[in-house]
């Protein structure tokens, strides 16, 4: 069977634990030796792919990345063209889309692992990297730790709930009313063994006595005409000092980058004792190959 991520609970706990311990292994194994991987973006990318082409190399393959105009995806042909073409001479695809559809399709027209760089619901490869951040921090056992969002409801933010819910965490998502979590993700975090999840409108209140306080950028990419209406109603949700002194002597606070700085996060929070912003954005790269390198191996022997 041909193993894709396109969300990180496409993987079950164990397989979770897995790619973790990938992650961190001192020797990653080469299996991309002599093969190629090609990474699609129809989005602008720095940590993503800086980080997935180096673990790509680690991993004994050569990346190509392929810029937006350059396959134009349903546009010069089909995403299930491009995908198939693409697995004629490439080991995995891996692609950052504005639709999650568009990787559905592909993963669904070839037999090599696809991976999901970024879509509008989900970045798993971020929340492997926030995993291996927050583990870094308290240890591997995470059961019964909290982690609280603060901001707009992101692709971001359902996946590092989804992978904190398979370590047994505490999540609460604090955001305007009109930016929650939908209920079915609250209830998929329950059922993956979130300690628990919930919505808690006021950023003070969620972020009183949690480990972990975290946020992302009030509007994303391919949002950026919504800035001037989302401004004034994410104002109380910014990330500052006062917020983060609510939080566990010992919280750390995490962005995945990059920053609207002044917008969802202080420059003071944000290059401040408790950031832990770029041992995060390092994570990167050991997450992608982890993941990488486990995606193949299962895909190859059957899993
Ligand atoms: N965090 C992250 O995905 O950053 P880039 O958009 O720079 O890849
Ligand atoms: N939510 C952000 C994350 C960027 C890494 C976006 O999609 O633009």
């Amino acid at each position: 069977m041909t193993r894709h991520l396109l969300e990180i609970d496409d993987l079950n706990a164990d397989e979770l634990e897995e790619v973790l311990e990938r992650c961190t292994a001192p020797h990653p194994a080469r299996v991309l030796d002599g093969r190629g991987a090609a990474l699609i973006f129809q989005k602008p990318s720095n940590r993503t792919r800086n980080s997935t082409e180096m673990a790509v190399v680690e991993l004994g393959g050569h990346p190509i990345y392929l810029k937006p105009d350059e396959v134009d995806i349903d546009g010069r042909e089909t995403a299930e063209d491009v995908a198939r073409t693409l697995a004629c001479y490439h080991s995995v695809i891996a692609a950052r889309v504005f639709d999650h559809t568009v990787l559905e399709r592909m993963a669904g027209a070839v037999t090599i692992p696809v991976v999901n760089l970024l879509s509008d619901l989900s970045h798993p490869l971020q929340a492997i990297a926030d995993l291996l951040t927050i583990r870094a921090e308290f240890g591997p056992q995470l059961g019964g730790r909290s982690v609280t969002w603060v901001g707009d409801y992101s692709n971001v933010a359902r996946s590092l709930g989804l992978a904190c819910s398979m370590q047994g965490m505490r999540i609460r998502f604090s955001c305007p009313e009109a930016y929650q979590p939908p209920a079915e993700d609250l209830m998929r975090m329950a059922e993956l063994g979130a300690d628990w999840a919930e919505y808690d409108g006021d950023p003070q209140a969620a972020a009183e006595g949690t480990d972990v306080l975290v946020t992302d950028a009030w509007y994303s990419m391919g949002q950026e005409e919504e800035a001037a209406l989302r401004k004034p109603i994410f104002e109380r949700y910014r990330v500052d000092q006062a917020l983060l002194d609510r939080a566990h002597d010992d919280a750390i606070f995490m962005h995945c980058l990059p920053a609207h700085r002044g917008e969802e996060v202080t420059n003071e929070v944000l290059d401040g004792p408790r950031s832990r912003v770029w041992p995060e954005a390092a994570n990167r790269q050991p997450a992608a190959r982890g993941a990488l390198e486990w995606l193949v191996g299962a895909s190859e022997a059957g899993r």
